[in-house]
């Protein structure tokens, strides 16, 4: 079976409250599709607003963080519940930006994993190498270890839910997409090391994203990869060339 394509934009720390609504109300008629999943990843508040505002669409409403406890003496952090509760049905983890501005490691990566899943949260697992991991050439080593670690304790029934987003490091906000030969490359890296860890079935199920620098010139092609299941996007999720890249075709 074919797998549905799915699109995610990545707010990052863009958007006030009532900016976020007025993006989505500008954005809304232009990211409809029948074929595409749509999910719009936007700082934690403006969850609540953004998922008032997409009501009765095509758009699903994603987090981008999450803490991997359920609750307690942990100021500033945001719970699983607090986001189910707030409408939320996906979360980024792992973003590099995350690793390299807050320490996220592989480890905490897993539990938020886990976590997600435990409260039905389907998680958006990023992975990529930086620009001196691939001078090195050991860019599929290092995606592998990340995809293991943060998977690890993840059942094949749940891998096969969630989405993961190729987004090498170099080309995230550079305007630097990877050829669409690099892309396709390790995300059928990604997939062959889900069969190892799973099985077959796992890697033809799970989606694979790619991430960085994705514009709409660029979307058809990166999309029409055998491995390359739709986009994480950063800046250009905030424009209305988003509407361009969720309808690729
Ligand atoms: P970019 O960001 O599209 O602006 O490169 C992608 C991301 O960081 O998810």
């Amino acid at each position: 079976m074919a797998r549905r394509k799915i699109v995610a934009g990545n707010w990052k720390m863009n958007k006030t409250p009532s900016e976020a609504v007025a993006l989505v109300e500008e954005l809304k008629p232009l990211v409809v599709s029948d074929d595409v999943d749509v999910v719009f990843c936007v700082p934690a508040i403006d969850i609540i607003p953004v998922a008032e505002a997409v009501k009765g669409t095509n758009i699903e409403v994603g987090a981008e963080n999450m803490y991997f406890e359920e609750k307690g003496a942990y100021t500033g952090e945001i719970s699983p519940a607090m986001l189910v509760d707030a409408g939320v049905k996906y979360v980024v983890l792992g973003h590099s930006e995350r690793r390299e501005y807050f320490a996220e490691t592989n480890e905490t990566v897993n539990k938020k994993v886990l976590k997600a899943f435990e409260h039905g949260i389907t998680p958006i697992m990023c992975c990529g190498e930086s620009l001196e991991q691939r001078e090195q050439g050991v860019t599929m080593d290092f995606i592998r270890q990340q995809v293991k670690v943060g998977l690890q304790n993840v059942t094949a029934d749940q891998a096969k839910t969630m989405v993961i987003a190729y987004e090498p490091i170099w080309a995230i906000g550079t305007g630097k997409t990877a050829t669409t030969e690099q892309a396709q490359e390790v995300c059928a890296g990604i997939r062959a090391c889900i069969a190892e860890v799973y099985d077959d079935a796992t890697a033809e199920a799970i989606r694979i994203q790619y991430g960085g620098s994705v514009n709409a010139a660029t979307a058809p092609e990166l999309f029409a990869q055998a491995d390359i299941d739709g986009g994480l996007v950063g800046g250009a999720a905030l424009k209305p060339d988003f509407g361009k890249i969720v309808n690729y075709k």
